[in-house]
Parts: structure tokens; C-alpha cells; sequence
């Protein structure tokens, strides 16, 4: 899946979610656990305004637990603001969502007084999975495109919630390099539109700084090479990625150690922690659109 995002195509999507957003009383902003900074898309803090929001750290089972406390934590410093990590299939855990929803909506969710959620993010993070798994049916599409948040059905849900049927698609924030190589390595970046090596190179630094244990530990060859091209190379020799002469086929050695990062192979990881140094998003246009961003 290319993402393909253009300027028209943000301020489409930025109007249509403000208009949905209107009779909306809690947001579900879904995010990746492993990268809540570079899944989100602050535009959505201009877009809820002073509405109550659940951020689900979602791809639970993917992430570093401890971490995704720290993430919490960090959240839940903002008013109004509840955070949740989960993992979308699990119907009890997201059913759950629904209770944080009433706490922050107390007067809403009542005989008479429903309470209407709204479930939005970035692609990929697992918006159309948590619609699905909270209507107990497939419902919601896969979408890679803005504007599907016109002629929506509401799904009925307990407590006399409703919920939009398709999700709120914000775009990437792909400004930042080292933001949108982590959103690559995640898997929230199609696969068409990366560079393998390159990504596959960003993520080896990465786990030799953050978690080299892991590394050494599903890949014990990798203990004595510093140099993430290195040990690109002796992965793909490793791993029969060879082209004809018996040559290394980086490419094909990147595909291989991000495929096995995100199926998570090397243990749950977390590409982002609060407080990591976070590089300011460029100014804004009069849209408050990030131009530069689309890919
Ligand atoms: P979107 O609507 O936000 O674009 O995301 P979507 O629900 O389509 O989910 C994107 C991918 O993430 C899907 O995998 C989905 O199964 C997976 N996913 C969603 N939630 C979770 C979770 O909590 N944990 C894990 N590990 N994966 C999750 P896919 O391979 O693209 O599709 P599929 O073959 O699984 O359907």
C-alpha cells in the first residue's frame, strides 16, 4: 500500500473529520504502542478541541510493555485524556473502552442521552480491527484514502453508545526523518513506498542501541558487528539473500530482519519512549497542513 497524501487530500480530510467530529462527545484516537509520537497526527488536538479522548495504544502484544506504562502515564498527565493499551481482536479489552468512554462522558450514555464516539488515527494502526472487534461483525473497511467519514451508519453499541462505523483517517506526519523511518520500520508505511535497505539499516541501529540483547540473542552472529551495515551483510549471507555470484542481496536482507521486527521475532519492541528527543513539526500553513508531508 503506497500511502499517497496531497495537500487536497489533507485539507479534504481535515474539513470532513471537523464536520463528523461536531456531534461527537468522546474521541478514540488509535495509535501504534510501539510509536504513539509518530502514529499521531497533532492536528487531531486542533480537530477535538476540548473533547474527551482514549488513546489506545494498540499492537499491545507488539510493544514493550514497560514502555507502554511510561506512555501512559505521559497521556494521562493531559486533561480529559485516558490512556488504554490493547490489542484490537480482543473483544473484552476493547469492550472495555466502552467503560473509560462513560467515565469520561458522565453525563452522556444514559436511556436518552447517548453517548457517540468516533474512532480515528493514521492507516494502519488498527482503526478498521478495533470498529470490527467492538460491532462483534466486519464492518469497517480498510481505507488508505481520506474522506470516508461521509455517510456513516452508527453501530450500536452497550450502554447506549453508538459509534461511527468508519473510522476518522488522519494522515502521517512524515516530516520528521527519523519519525517516518520509524513508522517504516513499524510497518505503517507500505512496503512499496520504503527503501528496505535503508529502513532495515535505521532499525539494526536501533536495536543495537535500545535492545542489542535481543539482537544477539535471535541473531547470535550479530554479537561482534557494530556496524549496522555489517551486520546487514552477514544477515543476508546468513539467510541465503544472495543474487547470482553469490553476492548479498541487501534488499532482500532488509526485507528479511523487518518482516521478522515486526512479527515480532526479536521479543516486543518499542521504537519510541516518552521523552525521547522529538524533532518540532515544520510551520504550518493557513490549513494548519504540514505540506511536505505526504509521500
Ligand atoms: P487501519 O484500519 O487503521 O488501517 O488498520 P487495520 O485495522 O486494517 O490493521 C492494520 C494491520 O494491523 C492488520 O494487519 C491488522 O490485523 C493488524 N492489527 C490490528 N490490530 C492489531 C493488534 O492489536 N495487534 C497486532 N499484532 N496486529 C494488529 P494486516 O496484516 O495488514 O491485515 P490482516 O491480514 O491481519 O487482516
Amino acid at each position: 500500500m503506497a500511502i499517497e497524501w496531497y495537500p487536497g487530500h489533507m485539507t479534504k480530510a481535515r474539513r470532513e473529520i471537523a464536520e463528523a467530529m461536531t456531534g461527537i462527545d468522546v474521541v478514540i484516537e488509535v495509535l501504534d504502542a510501539r510509536l504513539p509520537y509518530s502514529s499521531s497526527n497533532p492536528v487531531l488536538e486542533t480537530l477535538r478541541s476540548n473533547r474527551p479522548c482514549i488513546k489506545v495504544l494498540n499492537k499491545h502484544d507488539l510493544a514493550d510493555p514497560l514502555v507502554s506504562k511510561a506512555w501512559v502515564h505521559h497521556f494521562e498527565q493531559q486533561s480529559s485524556v485516558r490512556a488504554v493499551p490493547l490489542e484490537a481482536k480482543e473483544r473484552g479489552a476493547a469492550l472495555n473502552l466502552l467503560r473509560e468512554c462513560q467515565r469520561l462522558a458522565p453525563h452522556r450514555g444514559k436511556p436518552g442521552k447517548t453517548l457517540r464516539a468516533m474512532v480515528i488515527g493514521i492507516p494502519n494502526v488498527g482503526k478498521s480491527t478495533l470498529i470490527n472487534t467492538l460491532a462483534g461483525k466486519r464492518i469497517a473497511r480498510v481505507g488508505d484514502k481520506p474522506a470516508i467519514t461521509t455517510c456513516r451508519q452508527q453501530i450500536n453499541l452497550p450502554g447506549n453508545i453508538t459509534l461511527a462505523d468508519t473510522p476518522g483517517l488522519l494522515w502521517p506526519v512524515l516530516s520528521d526523518q527519523n519519525g517516518a523511518l520509524r513508522l517504516a520500520a513499524s510497518g505503517a508505511i507500505g512496503d512499496s513506498a520504503i527503501d528496505y535497505v535503508e529502513v532495515a539499516l535505521f532499525a539494526l541501529a536501533f536495536m543495537q542501541e535500545r535492545y542489542p540483547q535481543r539482537l544477539h540473542e535471535t541473531y547470535p552472529y550479530t554479537a561482534n558487528l557494530a556496524d549496522p551495515a555489517a551486520l546487514l551483510l552477514e544477515l543476508g549471507r546468513r539467510q541465503g539473500c544472495l543474487v547470482g555470484g553469490g553476492e548479498v542481496d541487501l534488499s532482500r536482507a532488509g526485507e528479511f530482519f523487518l518482516r521478522a521486527l515486526r512479527g515480532g521475532k526479536l521479543g516486543r519492541i518499542s521504537f519510541e519512549k516518552p521523552g525521547d528527543e522529538i524533532v518540532a513539526p515544520p510551520p504550518r500553513d493557513e490549513e494548519g497542513i504540514d505540506a511536505s508531508a505526504a509521500l
